[in-house]
């Protein structure tokens, strides 16, 4: 049975709208970069903002509109190369640790590059595409959700570099807010619970199939660790005590000489730490946040607990409005969270959450056929589950089965944790 045309063109109508948004927004975070902001590369994981308004931009022309589009004119048949990012199936590309050296095409260059894709995908949309090319619209849209964050973190990690600590924005100090006491735990009986996306609406491959898991009897901490706790554990010698640490972990902090967060400064006794809003005091009652997963885990030993499972976190998860300190909000900073509130606080949004899970296939996973299919499944190795979005997430970018996943020794994201324990 075919849908009716009115339902088509509204299907459109409402392709048309997120595509515009998602694309705006991105135009939009870039709007206080200069091009050299928009061009330098600070170190090899990091991606410049210009890169990344390229790479979305190439992922629709080459993902959506060379195989769609009959007679579609590539904007500069050089983009390939250059705005690849890891598809062997697409082929050659640009090492990553040189994109910086980009230096052209010029920021406006790549705003033109933008500007006639968008052309050319609104007029597929308009053209009622089938629902294939819709759904991978749709996955181009995340695509860029993903790249609009890691452009904030990425512009971070530049502008902390920088000896005058620029601010991207809005450099006057944020309200202190109260402190929001002492951790509670919520217990959880566990049991073989489902756990995954079920395949209504959209989700990353990664995220499903949705699938029976074995979770023991658990406490969870109803609020995120906060500075003035990572103080405390700093304060007791936490970065000098091996026995606390993973021994990869021990050998990451003797070879780059971890002593504090990543942004984090002592100034006259007092700590500051770099934000996209410039140097600013630490908050004390605020979520610690810039910590790889082995701080994480050290801290966690430390304190006599240890990091959630991804089950356990998506167990306690379910039902919970998926609200929170998110990047629309323009606070680019973690929340305190709010005294005497009931239940669990800060699961979505604030600061990713690490778990002890490792990034890999739920029973049935399956990559997609073509070039899509390399999008999750090839780095399923040697990486951790994140959880709950960040203050640099889209707020229309979380789900409660969403799996981010970065290496263990990565802290450049806003990367935080909650704490568990065996019931
Ligand atoms: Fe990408």
């Amino acid at each position: 049975m075919t849908a009716s045309p009115a339902r088509h063109a509204r299907a459109a109508s409402e392709l048309t709208a997120r595509y515009r948004a998602v694309r705006a927004h991105s135009a939009k975070l870039a709007g206080p970069l200069s091009d050299a902001d928009a061009t330098v590369q600070s170190m090899p994981d990091a991606s410049p903002a210009k890169w990344h308004l390229a790479h979305t931009t190439w992922f629709f022309e080459t993902m959506v509109l060379k195989p769609n589009v009959s007679g579609y004119r590539v904007f500069d048949d050089r983009f390939n190369y250059l705005f690849n990012s890891y598809y062997e199936t697409i082929g050659a590309r640009h090492p990553r640790p040189k994109r910086g050296m980009i230096t052209r095409p010029a920021l406006d260059e790549i705003m033109a590059f933008r500007a006639h894709v968008d052309a050319a995908m609104e007029q597929l949309i308009a053209s009622d595409p089938e629902r294939s090319v819709a759904e991978l619209i749709e996955l181009g849209c995340h695509h860029e959700q993903q790249h609009q964050e890691l452009l904030l973190t990425d512009i971070l990690h530049l502008f902390s570099q920088s000896p005058i600590k620029p601010a991207y924005r809005d450099p006057e100090p944020l309200a202190i807010a109260e402190d929001p006491g002492e951790a509670g735990y919520v217990a959880f009986e566990g049991g073989i619970v489902e756990i995954g996306h079920d395949g209504e609406g959209f989700a990353f491959d990664c995220e499903g199939p949705r699938h029976k898991a074995l979770v023991h009897p658990f406490r969870l901490a109803d609020r995120l660790v906060t500075n003035r706790e990572w103080i405390a554990f700093m304060e007791a010698g936490g970065y000098r005590d091996p026995l606390l640490w993973l021994a990869e972990g021990w050998g990451q902090i003797l070879a780059e000489r971890w002593e504090a967060p990543l942004y984090w400064e002592n100034r006259d006794g007092a700590w500051w730490t770099m934000t996209l809003r410039g140097m600013q005091p630490v908050d004390l009652n605020a979520p610690v946040t810039q910590v790889s997963y082995f701080e994480a885990d050290a801290y966690a030993t430390w304190a006599g607990k240890r990091l959630p499972t991804e089950s356990e976190w998506e167990l306690a998860s379910a039902g919970l409005p998926q609200t929170g300190t998110f990047a629309d909000g323009g606070r680019l900073r973690p929340k305190p969270a709010t005294l005497g509130e009931k239940g669990l606080r800060q699961m979505f949004g604030d600061v990713w959450e690490w778990t002890r899970s490792p990034f890999t296939p739920y029973p049935g996973f399956k990559a997609a056929e073509g070039a899509v299919g390399e999008y999750n499944g090839k780095f399923m190795c040697g990486q951790f589950v994140l959880r709950g979005g960040s203050c640099a997430t889209p707020d229309e970018h979380i789900r409660a089965t969403y799996r981010n996943f970065f290496p263990p020794h990565t802290r450049w994201q806003f990367s935080g944790l909650r704490l568990a324990e065996d019931a």
